[in-house]
């Protein structure tokens, strides 16, 4: 048994932020964001809006996608690191609002690459036959935990969900799933302020992401170069197989490394980051679903996807779709 994604979905905030209009906030120029980074604007949430009612949206959108409803989902995962609340997780926040009550319902929190760990994770399941319908989501309100004085940072990340629908197979579907993780980096990018740890006297960083960019940059260029040459190797495929590259949206020199290792033009990569910035768990999610729902992606085409981020943690999915 194998799992297939049976439709996608995204949702994100109608309030975009240009990079112009970004000067106006930081130091900061339009040219060095786009020449740095690729990005052109990002979704910023509304006051009171959330994370669970991003993931909603896009949980909605893939659903129709799919012709499923709620009485057809029994699993539901959420990457995010920016719940709505400690506990109930955002999975069980979605659950509720959707009617689809009863099924196990958690958040996986694993930085940008927690929508790549959520669909392993599902695909487990289905492909184990513990699931039949799996609602998996990546979902971010970034700007949350964005410091607005820091150009450094505050320029890069953006809001929204994406979401897909997994259903068992008899073809596959979801051929692998690479997962890794390597804490010993977690001083490059992290979010001081958690529930159980407090701040050591002296202590000054504040309650936003903190990012040695790059440093980041080489670590995450070097992984994702390793992790797609090991999903290529562990599916016995050559790079000309891909028919769609569906990279983490955190910086077009970071993917066209990634794109280059493949021996792949930008025109076979998706890209998003210049409409939606950075947004962690979300990007991958939105990226397949902006493409699928352009037209660009078809049916029995060959995606890897991959994501890479903070802990340090780092995944690939290769997917006939
Ligand atoms: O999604 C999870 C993983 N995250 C990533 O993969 C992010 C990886 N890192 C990056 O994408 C890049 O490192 C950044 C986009 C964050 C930064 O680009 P960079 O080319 O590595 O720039 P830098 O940090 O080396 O900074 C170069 C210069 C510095 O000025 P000096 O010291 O050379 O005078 C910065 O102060 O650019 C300056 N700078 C800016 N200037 C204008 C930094 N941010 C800005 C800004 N506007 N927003």
């Amino acid at each position: 048994m194998y799992s297939r994604i049976a439709g996608t979905g995204r949702c994100l905030p109608e309030r975009v932020v240009t990079n112009a209009d970004l000067e106006h906030v930081v130091d900061t120029t339009d040219e060095w964001i786009r020449s740095r980074t690729g990005i052109e604007r990002r979704h910023i949430a509304a006051d009171g809006q959330t994370t669970a009612d991003l993931a909603e949206g896009a949980a909605r959108a893939a659903m129709a996608a799919a012709g499923v409803t709620a009485a057809d989902i029994d699993f539901i995962v959420v990457g995010t690191t920016t719940p709505d609340y400690v506990f109930p997780n955002v999975g069980c926040i979605v659950q509720d609002r959707l009617g689809a009550h009863g099924c196990p319902a958690f958040s996986v929190e694993a930085a940008c690459s927690g929508f790549i760990y959520a669909l392993s994770i599902a695909d487990r399941f289905i492909a184990s036959g513990g699931a039949r319908c799996a609602l998996v989501i990546g979902a971010e309100t970034l700007s949350r935990m964005t410091d607005w004085s820091d150009r450094t940072t505050c320029v890069l990340f953006g809001d929204g969900a994406g979401a897909v629908v997994l259903k068992p197979a008899e073809e596959p579907g979801i051929l692998s799933c690479h997962l890794g993780a390597d804490g010993a980096y977690r001083d490059l990018l992290y979010h001081p302020y958690g529930v159980s740890r407090q701040q050591r006297p002296g202590e000054t960083a504040g309650p936003y992401i903190h990012m040695k960019g790059n440093e980041v940059f080489k670590v995450a260029v070097k992984t994702l170069e390793t992790i797609v040459d090991e999903t290529l190797a562990a599916n016995h495929l050559e790079r000309s197989a891909i028919d769609w590259l569906i990279p983490h949206q955190a910086n077009i020199r970071i993917i066209q490394a990634t794109a280059r290792r493949l021996d792949m033009p930008l025109e076979k990569v998706v890209l998003t980051l210049q409409d939606h910035g950075n947004t962690s768990a979300a990007s991958v999610p939105m990226a397949l679903d902006v493409a699928v729902r352009d037209g660009r992606v078809q049916r029995g085409q060959l995606l890897l996807l991959e994501a890479f981020g903070g802990g340090f943690t780092w995944g690939s999915s290769l997917i006939r779709f």
